[in-house]
């Protein structure tokens, strides 16, 4: 009799405790600016989110394979948008390389969607791949206001955030990245609840909102249902009264801890 074969789950769900939750932001040019700031946070078990600015410039597998010898997770902010073969092609592509979490847009098509998981369920299937990373959609940047959604999409934020997220439930995504002040929305929504939720616009008291629209702080974000913060620059560059990045996570933290 043929033995069933153990199906292989994304990576981690949900974050146990308040320091998994922080997803740190490397908004950097190049990597070894990216590597003093894993060493500052070295004590801290975060895990690292790099995007389009560092990973074409220093090449995605050698910014992983890096993040990774120092024993730290990976988080790819691909955001891949293309038609369905090439996302299908793009997502297995990241997937060898085997980061923890990495995401698409959630506006493509929803035969991209499909392409998606297919892409990376293959490659862990074909590759004989040990992880299967977390595949996220992102919504609406949390940069965009509503007025630039209603320009862009003809409804504000959270109705095209609905709209999105819903997409990505239907059709097999792990879960969304989405403003703080969509969480609760997503969560008490049938067709979404059972997304992870991924949220950036992260701002403590402490710090300046810079480009980002639709803010909440870390412990409002966590209240209203975000898994997993990503926080960027508060961290990476906190005002001078806070102090060090690492002093900066530690007031983090202890926000999430006093909740
Ligand atoms: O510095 P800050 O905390 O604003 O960094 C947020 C990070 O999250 C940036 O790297 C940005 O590209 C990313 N992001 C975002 N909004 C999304 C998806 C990703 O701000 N919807």
């Amino acid at each position: 009799m043929r033995r069933k074969k153990k199906a292989i789950l994304p990576y981690m769900l949900k974050p146990k405790s308040p320091i998994e939750r922080v997803m740190v932001a490397l908004d950097f040019d190049e990597l070894e600016e990216a590597v003093s700031l894993i060493e500052a946070l070295r004590a801290y078990p975060v895990t690292f989110k790099v995007g389009n600015q560092l990973g074409t410039y220093e090449g995605w597998l050698r910014v992983i394979q890096t993040i990774h010898s120092t024993g730290a997770k990976i988080f790819c902010d691909t955001k891949f948008k293309d038609i369905p073969a090439t996302v299908e092609r793009s997502c297995r592509a990241i997937t060898r390389h085997q980061p923890e979490f990495f995401n698409i847009m959630a506006d493509n098509s929803p035969a991209a969607l499909i392409g998606a998981v297919k892409g990376r369920d293959q490659a862990v299937k074909n590759y004989g791949l040990k992880k299967k990373p977390v595949l996220l959609g992102v919504t609406v940047l949390t940069s965009i206001t509503d007025t630039e959604s209603q320009e862009l999409y003809g409804k504000v934020a959270k109705e095209k955030v609905l709209q999105f997220a819903t997409m990505a439930a239907q059709n097999g995504l792990d879960g969304v990245v989405c403003s703080p002040q969509e969480a609760a929305l997503l969560k008490e929504n049938e067709s979404t609840s059972s997304l992870l939720l991924v949220t950036p616009g992260i701002r403590p008291e402490w710090a300046v909102a810079g480009d980002q629209s639709r803010v909440l702080s870390p412990a409002d974000a966590v209240r209203a249902g975000s898994d997993y913060l990503v926080i960027g620059r508060p961290i990476t560059k906190p005002p001078e009264s806070v102090g060090s990045p690492a002093d900066a996570l530690e007031r983090i933290l202890n926000e999430l801890e006093e909740m």
